[in-house]
């Protein structure tokens, strides 16, 4: 049996083990992945025994998916532009490798799940935190129209974009989006997608961008699931809006580690219905 788990703090809620449960047994893969507690300070000792221990690889959920980056040896290009990293392997030399599989999670559940196509669209991604920086790269690969980061502390917003803008591997996607950084106050435009990544619904707080923001009928996306999610999509249904929480993103990341270890791809689709039917 191969070992992986999900290392984070908290991680005692994690979905992640029953995910990968469920990937192991539709693929035949002979796998074990369990929840690992990591203390504040001591990401990367925890990260250290579980390699000792065996572990072939893991999830790397908040706070540590900075450190985990930091902590290997190589990284995708993906992780590389996130800064950040959710997904580590260990191969036999005990090489570190990173992944960060959280944007094409969000892009996989948006345009196959959801079937909303992103390719010349207008999207608009309110926060520029961890949660942004990791799916603002894959957007881009889907070849929106126009890329519009919105942040409470519009510094963050311009750095996340200027990095990006000046990162070689997306220069030729670049040349078909227009990718920008504009303050929330008083933002417009008729964007067809909206993503929350900003903590505001974690505080109970109001979705921090106009209801003018949104196209009628365009699709509002919180990376959030569960009670947290609730707040933005009221918000978004009393203004005409689609919305969907961050489940299917949630699975859809999951896939992507799968396949990243095990070079096989689960049926996503199928365990996000028995998720939310098992939820409702
Ligand atoms: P994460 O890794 O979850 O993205 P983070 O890096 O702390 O966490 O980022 C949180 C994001 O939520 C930031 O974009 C933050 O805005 P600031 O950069 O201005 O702090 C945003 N955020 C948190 N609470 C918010 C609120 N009440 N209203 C608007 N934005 C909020």
């Amino acid at each position: 049996m191969d070992h992986y788990c999900v290392l984070g703090n908290p991680v005692a809620h994690s979905k992640s083990p029953a995910i990968h449960a469920r990937f192991s047994e539709l693929t035949g893969q002979a796998m074990v992945y369990s929840r690992q507690l990591a203390p504040l300070d001591g990401f990367a000792a925890t990260l250290r025994a579980w390699i000792a221990g065996g572990g072939r690889g893991c999830n790397v959920t908040v706070p540590f998916k900075f450190e985990a980056f930091n902590l290997a040896g190589t990284a995708s290009e993906r992780a590389k532009l996130a800064q950040a990293a959710n997904t580590l392997k260990f191969s036999g030399d005990r090489q570190l490798e990173a992944d960060n599989t959280d944007g094409v999670g969000l892009v996989n559940d948006i345009q196959v799940n959801a079937g909303v196509s992103l390719a010349g669209r207008d999207i608009l991604l309110l926060g520029a935190g961890g949660a942004a920086a990791g799916v603002l790269g894959p957007l881009l690969a889907a070849r929106p129209r126009r890329l519009v980061v919105a942040n409470r502390t519009h510094g963050k917003a311009v750095e996340l974009v200027a990095r990006h803008a000046a990162h070689p591997s997306l220069q030729q996607l670049l040349q078909k989006t227009e990718l920008l950084a504009q303050a929330p106050q008083g933002l417009e435009g008729d964007f067809d997608v909206i993503i929350n990544a900003t903590a505001s619904s974690l505080g109970g707080g109001e979705v921090p961008v106009d209801a003018r923001v949104l196209k009628p009928g365009a699709l509002a996306y919180d990376m959030m699931y569960g009670a947290a999610a609730q707040g933005f999509a009221s918000w978004a249904r009393s203004h005409g809006a689609v919305p969907r929480d961050g489940l299917g993103m949630l699975v859809e990341q999951a896939a992507e580690s799968f396949l990243f270890w095990r070079g096989v791809r689960p049926p996503s689709t199928q365990v996000l219905q028995e998720m939310r039917k098992a939820l409702a």
